[in-house]
């Protein structure tokens, strides 16, 4: 897969998708820069690693700390070969458009919208002066399809993709490659929310949420970042600038 000794930054890296990617390109032989507002999450993920990481608390909604995780990378690592803007959030409870207040949007696109902005802001001048760097960038399947009652998360998320596909061509001549993953439903705890909101036992409400999809149920968290890591790859040099869904059929039909 080519990530021994690369040095890889992780957002949203306390849970869900960023720490079972931690665990796994630790294994790989990956030099790992982490960052979560989660601290203890962080200190979880470090325990599943089998190398040194860097850990940060990083708010991605503030500039200044996706500056200072990628310079924590450089100084850890001497660079930043891989990125994954990944840390996220629901945003509120499903509801109506015009029920969302606009500091839920707010909030909802400062997490999920201008940390991916942020982030490549940040690690975009230190791969251009390595001449090289792979970007994922977490959107949802939301980014894709309309998301009935969660707009704020599907206007963020839509957005991600955008960014993306003008990262992708503004730096494809300079050696980086920009791309966006599109999971759907997945085991991970931002689900406990949505567990909770529909008030059922877990099963029942994966069945419920997964009705519309072909598959019929949610992913295992490995589905998904078994695709981001071969996404980073350099076994998948020529993706570029594209939204990869993992979704189970979802935004095909
Ligand atoms: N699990 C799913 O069903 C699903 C589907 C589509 C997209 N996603 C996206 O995948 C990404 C990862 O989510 P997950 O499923 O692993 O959920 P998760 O809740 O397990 O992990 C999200 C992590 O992001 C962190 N985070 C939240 N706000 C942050 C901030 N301001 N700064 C830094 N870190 C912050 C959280 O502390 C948490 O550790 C998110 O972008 C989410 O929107 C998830």
């Amino acid at each position: 897969m080519g990530y021994d000794n690369k040095s890889v930054l992780i957002t949203g890296a306390g849970s869900g998708f960023g720490q079972r990617l931690a665990e796994r390109l630790s294994g790989l032989g990956a030099r790992l820069v982490l960052g979560d507002i989660d601290e203890a999450g962080l200190k979880a993920t470090e325990a599943l690693c089998v190398a040194p990481v860097r850990l940060l608390h990083c708010d991605v909604s503030k500039e200044a700390d996706c500056q200072a995780l990628v310079t924590a990378g450089v100084d850890a690592f001497g660079g930043i070969d891989v990125a994954f803007n990944n840390a996220g959030m629901g945003g509120h409870a499903p509801k109506p458009l015009h029920q969302v207040t606009e500091k839920e949007f707010d909030v909802t696109l400062r997490v999920n919208t201008y940390g991916v902005f942020y982030g490549m802001k940040a690690q975009i001048p230190v791969m251009l002066q390595a001449g090289s760097g792979v970007i994922l960038n977490t959107s949802s399947v939301a980014g894709i399809l309309g998301a009935p009652f969660l707009s704020a998360y599907a206007a963020a998320k839509h957005a991600v993709i955008g960014l993306t596909k003008a990262a992708a061509d503004e730096y494809a001549r300079k050696g980086l490659r920009v791309n966006a993953i599109c999971p759907a439903f997945a085991d991970t705890p931002i689900m406990d929310g949505v567990i909770g909101h529909l008030g059922l036992p877990k099963e029942e409400a994966y069945a419920k949420v997964s009705s519309r999809v072909p598959m019929r149920r949610v992913a295992d968290i490995d589905e998904i970042v078994q695709a981001m890591i071969w996404a980073c790859s350099d076994e998948n040099s020529f993706m570029n600038g594209q939204a990869l869904a993992i979704d189970g059929g979802l935004s095909a039909v």
